[in-house]
């Protein structure tokens, strides 16, 4: 059941509404400071096809904007859909006092958000997420960005949305697959928040009812109050990355590999058993934690096929934002709520880590 409130938690700079009565707030802040805008809405096909008419009985007040439709997916992630959006929006005249609306998953937010932010200098954006990933964390944070050769966020800016607004009746339209691969980032939050969190997840799962807008609550909660600590990525909120530096090298080689690219939650999902496997080698996380992860997240990801050649991953990672030097960086996980961050770990490390997962998860 969904309950019958809303959630307000505000950034320094903007504020996230969350639940299903999040709609005379969007109303008045849509008519209170974009009033004399042109609105826009970007979105891709998928979530047009599924959400856009529960959007509109929502929001009225959007029925007559221009909407601009992208397909599905992390292959749309890249310059040709940025360079579209900027002709699109020039077409319309759009300016710097106009808003654009991002209505889909964590492509769209990252898309939209690039493109918004580096048009005509930067016009104001707001997110509409639809997606598990984007709710709990895609659609937070002001990182926006693109794949550039299929490495992941390679381009992009930081730039805040004017606010975003999270209902959760947009996740009933979502593929199972699609709904499951958001777990893995709100594990990948519980695990750096720790406390209660983490262990509310760890023995509750995701089955009991009605508690998925109290995660991606607590989530965007644990997300914000390391984000604004540190908008630029410069120290704690590498944290938030665990599981990624192998994650988003996983996803780069299945996007190469061709038509059926892992999702990005499940790539994350592995990505957070190797780096936890790391962890427990070079900073001391439990073993008892690692299992602990490990027998949570085989309950809802299988085994992914990773295929690799070593020369092939270890470019990918050395791609990745936080390595420096030729020296392959990670966040850690040394409990639950303790993340050491810029972390080395050799290639040796990494390939055992891979093989630790081959041998622990199933197909
Ligand atoms: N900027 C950040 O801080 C941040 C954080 C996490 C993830 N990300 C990025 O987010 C992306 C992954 O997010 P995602 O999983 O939402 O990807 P996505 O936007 O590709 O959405 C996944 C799929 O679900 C569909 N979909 C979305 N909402 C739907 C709905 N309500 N009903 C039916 N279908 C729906 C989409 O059409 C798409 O096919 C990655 O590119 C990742 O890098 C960014």
């Amino acid at each position: 059941m969904l309950k019958e409130s809303f959630t307000r938690i505000d950034s320094l700079h903007y504020p996230v509404f969350i639940g299903s009565r999040i709609w005379d707030e969007f109303d008045s802040l849509i008519r209170s400071r974009y009033a004399s805008s042109n609105i826009f809405i970007l979105s891709d096909r998928q979530v047009y096809k599924k959400c856009m008419s529960v959007l509109l009985e929502r929001a009225s007040l959007l029925r007559k904007c221009p909407s601009k439709i992208i397909p599905a997916g992390e292959f749309s992630k890249d310059i040709e859909n940025v360079k579209k959006g900027w002709e699109w929006l020039a077409s319309h005249n759009a300016g710097r006092n106009d808003l654009l609306i991002n209505f889909g998953g964590g492509v769209i937010s990252d898309l939209g958000g690039f493109a918004a932010s580096s048009f005509k200098r930067g016009m104001p954006f707001l997110n509409i997420p639809t997606s598990l990933i984007g709710q709990a964390d895609a659609a937070i944070g002001g990182k926006n960005g693109i794949n550039l050769n299929r490495i992941k966020n390679q381009v992009g800016t930081f730039k805040n949305p004017a606010a975003v607004f999270a209902d959760p009746v947009f996740l009933q339209f979502l593929q199972k697959r699609e709904l499951v691969a958001g777990y893995a980032e709100i594990i990948k939050s519980a695990l750096i928040a720790g406390g209660d969190f983490w262990r509310d997840i760890k023995l509750n799962g995701f089955e009991k009812p009605g508690m998925i807008e109290d995660l991606i609550t607590r989530s965007v909660q644990n997300k914000i109050s390391i984000v604004d600590g540190d908008p630029f990525d410069i120290d704690k909120r590498k944290s938030l990355n665990f599981g990624h530096t192998l994650g988003h090298a996983f996803e780069s080689l299945s996007m190469e590999a061709g038509q059926k690219p892992m999702l990005h939650g499940e790539a994350v999902a592995a990505g957070i058993i190797c780096e936890a496997y790391i962890s427990c080698k070079l900073i001391g996380l439990s073993r008892d934690t690692l299992h602990e992860i490990l027998h949570l997240l085989n309950r809802y990801f299988p085994s992914l096929k990773i295929d690799f050649h070593e020369d092939k991953f270890s470019e990918y990672l050395l791609q990745d934002k936080k390595s420096q030097n030729g020296v392959i960086r990670m966040s850690l996980l040394n409990a639950p709520g303790i993340v050491l961050v810029d972390q080395p770990a050799s290639m040796e490390m990494i390939t055992e880590s891979i093989e630790y997962y081959k041998e622990m998860t199933s197909p």
